[in-house]
């Protein structure tokens, strides 16, 4: 079927050709600036992938689910990771324009599934980016008491005993918001610099931490699994466990899956960079090399790093807030851990200023092909940023990251994403079919071969995912389905030049 005219099918499964999202991209008024290289790809792609991830999450899952073995659950998720990336190279090749996922499934799998998916990713980077803020203000209240001062306990957010509204997160989420409304390329620069900070501290992290390793806190690597201490009951309890009758249990080879879907979290970033792909200059080439390159020096440093910091303190006693810095206080180097508090508190600000400028571009894809009111893809005139979009989001989700308790919207950002990796392998294969005419310049090895097994790696760590998890990210799709039904499906741009073109 070749899906280069006017669709004649008002349906939900029409398709936007591959021609029509790049001829969209050229209309003034709704065009973005193409000023980002490989380079600015790789940065981006480092500045949001190291985040609460490496720097929150490895002393959770270390001491809870899989001690040393935390090593294998990095590698497992970067697996699940890198044949999604595969995926993602090529279709950000051959469909470059904003919008990621979104976008790749209304070129391959119909209207309906690239609405699921587009409303899919507004979860996962709105509720990454709340995530992330809150993350940032804890190591920030850290330094903030390290220097002496207090915040009042009512401003220390709900996750701290007493408190209620977390006034720095909020606040940073304003400000970022600000500096995307004015220019992406401030926010590239800024970017560079926060990216490097963040990446010398990991080294520090690893090269520093290898002088206090023992080796006796490797053992046991795998520890046996045990039952949870308080007991995991009903939902709680990660799918798979729950489908097929298992006894809740943490660590053992299980414990490392259960750590793999969550510090799969840090890894959540490789696929905003494909986000930016309408204002990059070269996408053709640039796309996959700031993709792959980002992936696999994160990938390299987290592996590193959980070796390091479970070889530094016995796994049992790793601090669950702060346990890269925490491990050098452990062996009495409380200088470096002032150190690498300060540069997580810088680093995670990038996370932030990314994760949000993904979630402003899907929503400005989705917004010019009329699933959402136009009106949000009026670019500003003077800076060309999608400014409306971008304001709308950026108060809510700094009111979200203002209220809300970061350890069960985590869960949902995962499921969230991997939902999406799922979608973006069936899409390669059925574009390959339904467009095998069009120039990859990236093309994914072994297809189909390489897709499904992707589909059925993600799927597995879906799986390791809690019952409730997945309750909640089924009652989100479903206020999702009926917002297309409502709205999407008879404001459809195709929809309505489909619609004309019969008459
Ligand atoms: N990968 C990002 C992090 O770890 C989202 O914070």
């Amino acid at each position: 079927m070749s899906t280069d005219q006017k669709s004649p099918d008002p349906g939900l499964f029409r398709t936007k050709s591959v021609e029509q999202s790049i001829r969209d991209t050229e209309e003034p008024e709704h065009a973005l600036k193409k000023s980002l290289s490989a380079w600015d790809l790789t940065v981006f792609g480092v500045g949001v992938i190291i985040g609460t991830g490496i720097f929150v999450l490895t002393g959770k899952v270390a001491k809870e689910n899989a001690g040393p073995a935390t090593a294998l659950a990095f590698i497992a998720a970067g697996i699940v990771c890198a044949l999604a990336a595969l995926c993602y190279a090529e279709f950000a090749s051959t469909v470059p324009v904003a919008g990621s996922a979104y976008t790749f499934a209304y070129a391959s799998l119909g209207e309906l599934v690239a609405w699921i998916i587009g409303w899919d990713l507004v979860l996962e980077f709105a509720l990454g980016t709340a995530v992330v803020a809150v993350g940032w203000s804890g190591y920030v209240r850290s330094l903030i008491d390290h220097a002496g001062w207090h915040l009042p306990r009512v401003f220390e957010g709900p996750d701290a005993p007493g408190g209620t509204f977390d006034v720095l997160a909020f606040l940073l989420v304003l400000v970022l918001t600000v500096i995307l409304v004015v220019g992406m390329k401030l926010s590239a620069r800024i970017t560079a610099v926060v990216v490097a900070i963040k990446v010398t501290v990991v080294l520090i992290v690893i090269i520093a931490g290898l002088f206090f390793v023992v080796g006796s806190n490797y053992e046991p690597f795998i520890p046996p699994s045990e039952a949870p201490p308080g007991g995991i009951s009903g939902w709680d309890a990660p799918l798979v466990q729950l489908l097929f009758g298992y006894e809740p249990t943490n660590f053992g080879v299980m414990g490392i899956f259960t750590a793999a879907s969550v510090v799969f979290f840090a890894f959540i970033g490789f696929d905003v960079v494909a986000t930016a792909a309408e204002e990059t200059k070269r996408p053709q080439r640039d796309m996959p090399r700031g993709i792959l390159g980002s992936l696999l020096i994160c990938t390299v440093l987290y592996v590193a790093v959980s070796i390091v910091v479970t070889g530094m303190q016995h796994y049992s006693e790793l601090s669950v807030s702060a346990p890269l810095a925490d491990a050098f206080k452990a062996v009495g180097h409380p200088f470096y851990a002032g150190i690498i508090s300060f540069g997580a508190a810088v680093g995670l600000t990038t996370v932030c200023l990314i994760l949000l400028l993904g979630q402003t571009r899907v929503f400005f894809a989705m917004s010019r092909d009329g699933l959402l009111p136009r009106f949000f893809s009026v670019t500003h005139p003077k800076y060309r940023t999608p400014y409306r979009p971008t304001i709308l989001l950026g108060v809510v989700i700094a009111v979200v990251a203002g209220f809300t308790s970061i350890n069960e919207l985590a869960t949902l950002v995962n499921i969230g994403t991997l939902f999406a990796f799922v979608l973006v392998a069936i899409g390669v294969i059925v574009l390959r079919r339904t467009r095998p005419d069009l120039h990859r310049s990236f093309r994914t090895p072994w297809v189909p071969l390489l897709p499904i097994v992707s589909v059925a790696a993600t799927v597995w760590l879906m799986l390791n995912l809690p019952g409730e998890t997945w309750f909640r990210f089924a009652v989100w799709m479903l206020i999702g389905v009926a917002v297309y039904l409502l709205y999407g499906r008879s404001h459809s741009r195709l929809g309505k030049e489909g619609r004309d073109a019969k008459y």
